[in-house]
């Protein structure tokens, strides 16, 4: 296979939810649709699967949370499938953000019963900036859904995005027989499988024919043909440009944990998303993923993912070019020459040494102890990706070693953690303390930092509250010792893990009140651009 070939196959996306809408079981379904697991046909076995392919870290058992973002590689009909994990709890926004800077589309899992719900548009909001693709799964259809019309328009009028109906539910909860395929003009019905084990068999129809009207009252027979009369009318045209876009999503009705509408899901998404796009570097050089010369970033550093194997990966998407095993890049930020020797691609806790990558593909680097979050490899030292956003944490504590005899331990794990952006650290001016201060978009990332802390370090910990809820960054040239006379009180200059200055604030309606008698100092909710 060519080059152009290989990266023309090759689809890079994440699933995106509310907690609880669906994101893990249908990641799951995808794997089984891709034949990347084999699920047995009972739900206990599926419950043993889904141990061993996706909860690594025992955090994320307790809690029943996905805490790190694990990046699954699989083959359908043809195509060579990147699926990255992103967490789903609020907390961990900022891991999930950085996932989101390496796909190039993405399936937003909605429930069917619930409609959009906070974390939905908090994610939506951060992928329609990045301008790719977002299909829209309507999940849990065998249950009571809402108006599939006003989950319809709530997609345009909360999310403010076009939404084309691929499909189209027939009938609700006890009453769903299945979903009427637009594009196919055919009926899908609607079969239980116990524990969702199986691939879903699907019978299809015409919707006009007799099995089709037999399933159901003809009530809800009437009321289907008059939303898809009116879906033809009124609804939005498909548009494949917009799709592309990131303008006009796609939406695809069905059932995850019945393996219902998962195929349907899955081959339009392929047929619809986006291949690999160009990305725009510093200075705007624009990357296309054809040009020769490898380049890539990296989005997620993690260490001791695995008790068998305690080292540090960085995960690297590969935006152009062909990555082989044993090749020498640029590292852009050091500038230095490293050879890229020890190249894993992972399943869950399985490694296998990656020979070749191509744009779409995510390699896990191991023994790099200089790459960074957001640092560019690249055989062309003209590339440089620009640096991936921070946001500003909103809550602060100090941490503590338990015991002195621990310190040693509790120091190099808390560097560790730190590099790997589980939370920021922050300088205090004036502070004594030999520790930074912790700050963080959730308190949920502290209790990662003190549980792998403790798991992967043997370091216990205490937690210290720090007084202030919200943080701003100030631009690099402000005058930070006039600044610091004109903060109101409870309010701290500090710096960031960048040395750029930063003010801590007891509240929002502190900052506020500065801003208000201050409009000439700048504030921002992210990082200023650092010169290069
Ligand atoms: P998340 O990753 O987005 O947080 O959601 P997850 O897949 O874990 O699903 C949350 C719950 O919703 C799970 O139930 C799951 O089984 C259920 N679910 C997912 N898809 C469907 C669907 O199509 N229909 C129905 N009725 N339920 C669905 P749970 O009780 O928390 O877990 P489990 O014991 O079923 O695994």
């Amino acid at each position: 296979m060519t080059p152009t070939e290989e990266i023309a196959r090759r689809r890079a996306f994440a699933i995106i939810s509310h907690p609880d809408a669906g994101k893990t079981t249908l990641t799951e379904k995808f794997l089984l649709y891709g034949g990347a697991v084999q699920l047995a046909g009972s739900v206990t076995a599926r419950k043993d699967q889904r141990t061993a392919t996706s909860d690594w870290m025992e955090l994320e058992k307790k809690r029943g949370i996905s805490i790190s973002s694990t990046v699954l590689q699989f083959d359908y009909q043809g195509y060579r499938i990147n699926l990255l994990d992103t967490p789903g709890h609020k907390d961990f926004s900022e891991d999930t953000y950085r996932v989101l800077t390496a796909v190039d589309g993405v399936v937003m899992v909605i429930d069917a019963g619930k409609g959009i719900e906070a974390q939905t548009r908090k994610l939506f909001e951060i992928c329609r900036r990045r301008g790719v693709p977002i299909f829209t799964f309507m999940n849990k259809l065998d249950r009571p859904t809402r108006d599939p019309m006003e989950l319809m328009d709530e997609l345009e009028t909360v999310l403010g995005i076009q939404a084309y109906a691929m499909n189209w539910p027939l009938g609700t909860g006890s009453d769903f027989a299945g979903v009427y395929d637009r594009g196919g003009k055919q009926a899908h019905f609607f079969e239980r499988t116990a524990g969702g084990a199986y691939r879903a068999p699907e019978t299809i129809h015409d919707l006009g024919a007799p099995a089709v009207r037999a399933r159901f009252s003809d009530e809800t027979y009437a009321r289907v043909a008059e939303e898809l009369e009116t879906l033809e009318i009124a609804g939005s045209e498909f548009d494949q440009e917009k799709v592309l876009a990131g303008q006009l999503t796609p939406v695809l009705f069905g059932s995850a944990s019945n393996n219902f509408g998962v195929q349907l899901l899955l081959d339009s998404f392929l047929a619809h998303s986006s291949p690999p796009r160009s990305r725009v570097a510093a200075g705007g050089r624009v990357v296309e993923p054809t040009e020769p010369a490898f380049s890539g970033f990296v989005f997620k550093i993690q260490a001791n993912m695995d008790p068998r194997h305690r080292d540090r990966i960085a995960f690297v998407r590969v935006c152009s070019g062909k990555f082989t095993r044993e090749m020498a890049v640029t590292h852009a930020q050091s500038g230095k020459r490293v050879r890229l020797n020890s190249s894993h691609k992972l399943f869950g806790r399985e490694r296998e040494t990656v020979d070749e990558a191509y744009p779409g593909d995510v390699i896990g680097l191991v023994g790099h102890a200089g790459f960074g979050i957001g640092d560019t490899l690249t055989e062309d030292p003209a590339i440089v990706y620009d640096e991936i956003p921070r946001f500003a944490p909103e809550v602060f504590a100090y941490i503590h070693s338990q015991s002195t005899s621990q310190f040693k331990r509790f120091r190099e794990g808390l560097d560790q953690l730190l590099q790997e952006g589980v939370v920021q650290g922050l300088k205090v001016a004036d502070s004594m303390r030999q520790t930074p201060l912790l700050a963080a978009v959730g308190p949920l990332q502290f209790e990662v930092v003190q549980y792998r802390l403790e798991s992967e370090y043997g370091a216990g910990t205490r937690l210290e509250n720090a007084p202030w809820g919200m943080m701003r960054w100030v631009a690099p040239d402000t005058d930070t010792e006039a600044l610091g006379g004109a903060l109101p009180s409870g309010s701290a200059l500090a710096t960031d893990a960048d040395e750029q200055p930063v003010v801590l604030f007891p509240s929002e309606w502190a900052m506020g009140y500065f801003q208000r008698q201050n409009k000439a100092v700048e504030l921002s909710a992210t990082p200023f651009q650092k010169a290069r």
